[in-house]
């Protein structure tokens, strides 16, 4: 039912492909593939926007359009036993080996954070239901897919904390004994915003002093690391690329935040900074922390700092912006430092490649043992297509590649 639904937007797609085609660089794999399923992306953010300017429904309802087309019902099948669980309050599914292993080993576990901006996406979309199922196999492990709430509805920090808490809960010792987990095996996972929620929440965990059972790794696919500048090279070099272009990444920050409109405009500017964030601007230096081949055409200027009073509600956004629970690259290598190790998986057509290549150096410089996986002809959402018919080789072997690194380092 699913597929049939998806192949029926694809189709759609298919039609306004020629009303909206956009150059895809030529090492991009499967490019005709590639553009259709742009077209559709683009199509509904064309609709989403028209919507909203005519008060129909909000740009990000629309957009939930894609979840729901993705859904399906996560359900147990002769492998794997999957069951929606509540975990202090939270939602989340659990996908776990039937088998006991006959030595009575315990089990490696992984926390599973969806992407979507904050704002769109679900555990029970189809490529994170096939994706948990086969972690779950190819690792023997226990897999933790969180549903956290989603903006606009909630907005920062309601799903940082809603992870946090889930991950609090998961890590107590009865907990992890009930599902049979090793408590030395244990890593946190996501992508894009996911990403972004896994490295806040593993920076929060080690700073906790009355956290026992600590994480042994943190695996970030293409992950949103910042909210100072969002006009590194790589937002400027991808700003029209497929999945996601600049705006609607510049909208997910934004509605992560807030609503309101003067602050979505002030980011789509790259002046919404203020002199708190401004202060931190030395931990997103792309100039310092880029690799020499992504900076040098580009010209490094800081973004502008407003010293007249920030446009809309001045007393809480300052204090966002410069919060490393939201941007966990404005923190001090002192914090980087005690981190797990860590995978990091940038794709080199992808607005947020210049976060990750950030971290990664950051995380080295703090001496963290870190893996860099950088698919030079990838774009951003790439592991979401591994389902038909939008299905990529690209994603597939991103998955692959990523498996083999939980294998190895879990
Ligand atoms: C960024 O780094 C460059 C060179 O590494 C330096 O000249 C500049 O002052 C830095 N700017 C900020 C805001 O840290
Ligand atoms: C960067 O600065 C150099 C030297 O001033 C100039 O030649 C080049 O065009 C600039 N690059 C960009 C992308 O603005």
């Amino acid at each position: 039912m699913r597929s049939r639904g998806v192949f029926t937007l694809v189709l759609f797609g298919a039609l306004t492909a020629y009303l909206l085609y956009s150059p895809i660089p030529s090492n991009i794999e499967e490019r005709w593939k590639l553009m259709l399923t742009d077209s559709f992306f683009k199509s509904l953010s064309h609709l989403a926007e028209l919507c909203e300017n005519v008060g129909l429904l909000d740009y990000m309802r629309v957009m939930m359009f894609i979840t729901f087309a993705e859904r399906v019902i996560p359900v147990s099948d002769d492998r794997v036993k999957v069951t929606d669980e509540n975990f202090d309050g939270i939602e989340v599914i659990v996908y776990q080996p039937y088998q006991q292993e006959p030595s009575g080993e315990l089990r490696r576990a992984i926390i599973y954070l969806h992407g979507g901006g904050w704002c769109l996406g679900s555990s029970r979309m189809g490529p994170y239901d096939l994706l948990a199922r086969h972690m779950v196999t190819e690792l023997n492990a226990v897999i933790v897919s969180v549903e956290y709430r989603l903006a606009p509805a909630y907005h920062f920090p309601v799903q940082f904390e809603d992870v946090y808490r889930v991950m609090k809960y998961f890590l107590h010792s009865d907990v992890l004994k009930g599902y049979h987990i090793n408590p030395e095996r244990i890593a946190v996972s996501g992508d894009s915003a996911g990403g972004n929620l896994a490295a806040a929440v593993t920076q929060q965990l080690q700073k906790d002093p009355t956290q026992h059972v600590q994480l042994k790794a943190q695996a970030l696919i293409y992950p949103v690391l910042q909210a100072l500048d969002l006009n590194t090279p790589s937002y400027q070099q991808n700003k029209h690329m497929p999945i996601l272009p600049r705006t609607l990444m510049v909208r997910f920050w934004s509605e992560y935040f807030t609503s309101d409109k003067s602050f979505l405009r002030a980011m789509m500017d790259n002046t919404h900074n203020n002199p708190e964030s401004a202060a931190l601007l030395k931990f997103v230096n792309w100039s310092s922390y880029l690799p020499d081949a992504y900076r040098q055409t580009y010209n490094y200027s800081a973004p502008p700092v407003l010293n007249e009073k920030a446009p809309v509600d001045s007393l809480s956004l300052p204090r966002l912006l410069a919060d490393p629970r939201a941007s966990p690259l404005l923190v001090p290598d002192a914090t980087l430092r005690s981190l797990p190790k860590a995978y990091v998986l940038t794709c080199e057509y992808d607005v947020l490649r210049d976060d990750g290549l950030m971290y990664v150096t950051r995380l080295r410089n703090a001496g963290v043992d870190v893996t860099h996986a950088h698919y030079p002809g990838g774009f951003h959402g790439a592991l979401m297509f591994i389902t038909w018919p939008t299905d990529f080789e690209i994603g597939h072997r991103m998955m692959e590649n990523y498996v083999t690194w939980l294998k190895q380092n879990l």
